[in-house]
């Protein structure tokens, strides 16, 4: 049987990606970001996964605003990066796992939700920047991917409690799953961070702790504010916890928290870093 391993939710600021392709992670801006990432490539290298699924948002690389869906699941045997205009790139290719994918979609579609399935995806910083996190001396990825896109671009946006509901779905197709890979879960983005307007810059250190003191616990806590809260509460691009919320509903067994850090500021953003473990349930 398949296992869902554990989930590994953090932030995917472009900027990242220049500092790892420049070498900084010992730099005195960097280094309490990057230190973040030690528990989790002890956790890598022990449960050595087989395949990531990661819960993201396309930023205008393979979406752009005039077709934007609410969700979006790659299905593909491949997928790759292309310059965003970010100075960013060199992503190693990644191998895509479709009949997993197909298998998450019959799931998500029969529980009603709707998604656009893509046979060919780019993948933009949103996937690239985590996998380099996680897998820094990788000649080549070691998971193949399943991407799971939600829209956070462009209002309206799903709920928190859809975008939950989703990540339940997918984690009852990975439960389900036949095969017998190790599955580890990614939710990139966040936290607080707002890129444009007047607000440019905005951080909110209480509302990033509320949702890191209440994700893996209680993730319905992260549901009393709806998407115009959230972008009130942590910025317009703060809205990218809907990826973490998915991510966090994935994970169906006894959830722990290993370790998380949280940084003030990297690029725009509060950048945080937060690993769980997951542990199947024995259904009765
Ligand atoms: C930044 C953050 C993001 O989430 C993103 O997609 C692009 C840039 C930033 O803080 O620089
Ligand atoms: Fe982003």
């Amino acid at each position: 049987m398949s296992e869902i391993v554990g989930g590994i939710f953090t932030s995917h600021v472009p900027g990242i990606g220049a500092a790892i392709a420049k070498g900084l992670q010992q730099d005195p801006y960097w280094k309490p970001f990057f230190d973040g990432f030690v528990p989790v490539h002890q956790f890598l290298e022990r449960e050595k996964p087989d395949v990531a699924v990661v819960f993201y948002n396309d930023h205008g690389l393979n979406f752009f605003l005039d077709k934007m869906p609410t969700f979006a699941i790659g299905a593909a045997a491949d997928y790759r990066h292309e310059d965003e205009g970010w100075g960013i790139g060199g992503f190693k290719p990644f191998v895509g796992h479709p009949a997993l994918s197909w298998h998450i979609i019959e799931q998500v579609v029969g529980d009603e939700f709707d998604p656009v399935t893509c046979q060919s995806m780019l993948v933009d910083h949103g996937v690239c920047v985590p996998f380099e996190l996680c897998w820094p001396d990788a000649k080549a990825w070691p998971v193949k991917l399943v991407p799971i896109c939600i829209n956070t671009v462009q209002h309206p946006l799903p709920s928190p409690k859809r975008a939950l509901a989703l990540g339940r779905s997918v984690g009852k197709a990975l439960e389900s799953w036949p095969g017998d890979e190790k599955i580890v879960v990614l939710g990139t983005g966040g936290l607080s961070h707002q890129l444009d307007g007047e607000r440019a810059g905005h951080i909110n250190v209480d509302y990033d702790k509320f949702c890191l003191r209440n994700i893996v616990a209680d993730p319905e806590a992260l549901t009393q504010h709806d998407t115009l809260d959230i972008v009130e509460l942590a910025g317009s691009q703060g809205v990218e916890i809907l990826n973490w919320l998915a991510a966090r509903g994935a994970l169906t067994g006894s959830v722990r928290e290993l370790a998380h850090n949280y940084h003030v500021p990297i690029s725009n953003t509060a950048a945080a870093t937060l690993l769980v473990e997951n542990h199947a349930t024995v259904h009765a």
